[in-house]
């Protein structure tokens, strides 16, 4: 059994670039890939930015700096990943993506090395059965941002084997987090329980119970999170949140999970939080402004 010592990453977003940064800060060989040469420019922008403030709060050396910048290499096509010992989607959510990029990982990769989904919803023996690997397939689910949240779930499909759990748990502490192992359910355990409560903040709003402000407000002060709702929901990308709520309407049949219609025409409207400038708050200014 060799070492895990060079990571892949397939999709360069808001996911993929926190844990490209994460593992070459902690020591792994990563390289990055996404169709769209802009957002691995971005993402190299976004890591370099996270990293100067980690260096302003002293949390990071110029030399480790230097060493992970060194560790991290980005490419556009699949073959760009080929050698490497694990790796990890963080494409969109979507099945039929991630399905495609798992079939042609499968054709390309090492046939010894292992791959995880950071899906937030999609099962993970669904897609290990389209890769001629599934013993060797599992979700590996970082929390947003990366760089600063401490949890990992790692959820197990059917076919995954005890020792790809055994190395992918290495690898998750290994790159500082803690664990938590959910069974492969829609949503796992997180989103299970967090995502019905952004929709349930979408239509407070859509039923006029408060505006953006006031229900952020009353979360934060009242129920003692650190950010509100509607502001986590922008944060998280609302395209996100719908596919998510989707999987669980679909998957557990519940009419609680069903999307809210509000926050379908924010998505409709390509208004998707904070990715793209838009959403429950407008960011174009100094301070966001909340829609309504
Ligand atoms: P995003 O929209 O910021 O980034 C997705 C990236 O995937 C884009 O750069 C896109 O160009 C790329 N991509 C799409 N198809 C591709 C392909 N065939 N090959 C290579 N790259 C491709 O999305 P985000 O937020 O980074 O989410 C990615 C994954 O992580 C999703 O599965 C999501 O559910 C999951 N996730 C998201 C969290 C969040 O808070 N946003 C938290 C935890 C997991």
């Amino acid at each position: 059994m060799s070492n895990i010592t060079h990571i892949g990453i397939i999709g360069a977003g808001q996911m993929g670039n926190g844990i490209a940064h994460v593992a070459a800060q902690n020591g792994f060989k990563v390289t990055m890939v996404d169709v769209k040469q802009e957002a691995l420019d971005k993402a190299l922008a976004v890591i370099a930015k996270n990293m100067d403030r980690q260096q302003s709060k002293g949390m990071l050396s110029d030399t480790d700096r230097k060493a992970a910048e060194k560790r991290l290499n980005t490419g556009t096509r699949m073959e760009d990943v080929k050698a490497c010992h694990l790796v990890i989607e963080a494409a969109t959510e979507n099945e039929e993506v991630k399905k495609k990029i798992f079939k042609e990982l499968d054709g390309i990769v090492n046939k010894k090395a292992l791959f995880a989904s950071n899906t937030s919803s999609i099962s993970i023996t669904r897609l290990a059965a389209v890769t001629s690997r599934p013993e060797k397939f599992i979700g590996l689910h970082f929390m947003n941002p990366v760089p600063m949240m401490a949890l990992v779930e790692i959820i197990k499909g059917l076919a995954t084997s005890e020792e790809t759990y055994e190395r992918t748990l290495e690898v998750a502490h290994k790159m500082g987090k803690t664990v938590a192992t959910s069974e492969d359910v829609p949503g796992f355990i997180v989103n299970r329980l967090l995502l019905p409560m952004l929709n349930e903040a979408a239509y407070a709003l859509q039923d006029g119970v408060a505006d953006v402000k006031s229900l952020d407000t009353a979360m934060k002060l009242g129920a003692g999170h650190p950010m509100g709702p509607l502001t986590l929901a922008d944060f998280i990308g609302l395209d996100t949140c719908v596919a998510i709520m989707r999987v669980l309407h679909a998957e557990l049949g519940d009419s609680k999970y069903r999307p809210c219609p509000l926050l379908v025409k924010f998505v409709d409207a390509g208004w998707l939080g904070k990715k793209t400038g838009r959403g429950f708050y407008d960011y174009s200014g100094t301070e966001p402004k909340p829609y309504k």
